[in-house]
């Protein structure tokens, strides 16, 4: 029996959408434990895209989806995306999703404050993809959050909106001279939403605690990534929630020793959107070729990410943060054709070279890459199905990747395409 943890190395966007539809071949239930609609996951089924932001992946392979306590709802989105993979050919019922009744619903006036506070910013703008998470985030911690729970209770309901909404509208009011919010529209609006989705809530501890007891295997599906963690990220150009391992178990709700192994996800090089430090930024044609070549727009807010080496130090922070017993490398194709590529293997620092990510920010943007320059390779490996079959070159670079992390690569994907894979070792069989 395995219970594995997916989870982004770096800054998110590393193909997580695809390990996870992957894998979730093998398992029972696939779920999601932080974040919410700010993730955008491109799968690609037989030719076809499909783009989802808050429903596990697992979707698509007929599994039991799960959105855990720690996820945050925008139940409007919600709603939309079951109509959406729907109109795909996918069947969602209550048996196929369930929606933890803890889980914090973003309200209008999260999205609209989030929007607000951006813009007031200006050049200090934390590039949020502007969906309301970091103030629903912070009304959970202020324990003013209205959950799944209260939605289905419509006077309890009504109650915390009004009672919201008279903090809410004199902060936007006084604060950014926006317009306030109508307590009667939002309630009726949720009303409607309440109906929709109130077959799919239900205690999702309870739900996945007896999936083990029944020898289920379960499949956590992380979202954004280690470097965008409230805690461990580069603070405070990151999300809301801890996108570590960790966060698996109190996401869900399910105790740690069911877990028995974390996979990262490492694209082949890196990119980050949004603003924040991002040591081994390319700003120079060879981005500009990675970024084209590799389709790098956000998937949620469709802003252009910012693209460089791959930064060894990235990746063993992440390693060490997550409890990594596995590697899933991403996107190799799209380093073919160049001549040479380079491999952060530390970063230089008032003098020392150092292999550890700095806390401080200051210090982080006063790091200058080390790399490493290994042989690039000319052959379309998208068509490669087998580790051998690889040019030499893309090998070694996998090899070095191995070496430099001390951990095993288990799957490597050449394509967007579930077929164009090439899997090592699998977990679930
Ligand atoms: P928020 O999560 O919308 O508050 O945005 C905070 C930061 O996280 C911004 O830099 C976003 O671009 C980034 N971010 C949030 N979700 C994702 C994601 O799924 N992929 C990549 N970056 C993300």
């Amino acid at each position: 029996m395995a219970n594995i943890i997916i989870i982004g190395t770096q800054w998110g966007d590393e193909g997580k959408g695809k390990v996870v539809d992957l894998l979730a071949e093998h398992a029972d239930c696939v779920v999601r434990f932080q974040g919410g609609n700010n993730a955008g996951h491109t799968m690609v089924v037989d030719g076809k895209q499909i783009i989802s932001h808050i429903i596990p992946s697992g979707i698509l392979q007929g599994k039991t989806c799960i959105i855990g306590n720690g996820v945050v709802v925008d139940p409007l989105v919600l709603a939309e995306e079951i109509d959406y993979i729907r109109s795909m050919g996918i069947e969602i019922n209550e048996d196929k999703l369930k929606i933890s009744d803890k889980a914090h619903l973003i309200m209008p006036y999260h999205t609209k404050i989030d929007l607000a506070r951006e813009e007031s910013k200006g050049e200090n703008k934390i590039g949020t993809t502007g969906r309301g998470i970091g103030p629903c985030y912070e009304d959970k911690a202020a324990r003013r959050g209205i959950r799944f729970i209260d939605l289905l209770d419509p006077q309890e309901f009504e109650e915390k909106v009004k009672k919201a909404l008279e903090e809410k509208n004199r902060y936007l009011e006084a604060f950014f001279s926006a317009d306030t919010l109508d307590a009667e529209s939002i309630i009726n609006q949720y009303r409607e939403l309440a109906d929709k989705l109130a077959p799919y809530v239900t205690d999702t501890s309870v739900f996945l605690n007896q999936a083990l007891k029944n020898n289920q295997q379960l499949l956590f599906e992380g979202a954004q990534g280690t470097h965008l963690d409230i805690e461990h990220g580069t603070y405070p150009f990151v999300t809301s929630s801890n996108t570590v391992a960790g966060n698996a178990c109190c996401g869900s709700g399910v105790g740690p020793q069911a877990i028995t192994g974390v996979i990262g996800i490492v694209k082949a090089y890196t990119t980050r959107v949004g603003r924040g430090p991002f040591p081994t930024e390319l700003l120079d044609d060879i981005g500009d070729a990675i970024q084209e070549k590799g389709a790098e727009f956000g998937a949620t807010t469709g802003r252009r990410r910012r693209c460089g080496w791959l930064d060894m130090v990235v990746l063993n922070n992440s390693a060490r943060l997550n409890g990594l017993t596995g590697l899933a490398i991403t996107k190799l194709d799209v380093l073919g054709g160049l001549d040479s590529l380079e491999i952060c293997t530390g970063y230089e620092l008032d003098g020392n070279t150092i292999q550890y990510f700095p806390s401080s920010l200051k210090k982080l943007e006063a790091c200058r890459p080390v790399y490493e320059t290994l042989p690039g390779w000319e052959e379309d490996i998208s068509v490669v199905r087998a580790f051998d079959d690889l040019p030499q070159n893309a090998k070694n670079y996998l090899k070095r990747i191995e070496e430099l992390s001390e951990i095993p690569i288990k799957i490597v994907s050449v394509g967007p395409g579930r077929e164009e894979t090439i899997v090592l070792e699998n977990d679930f069989v």
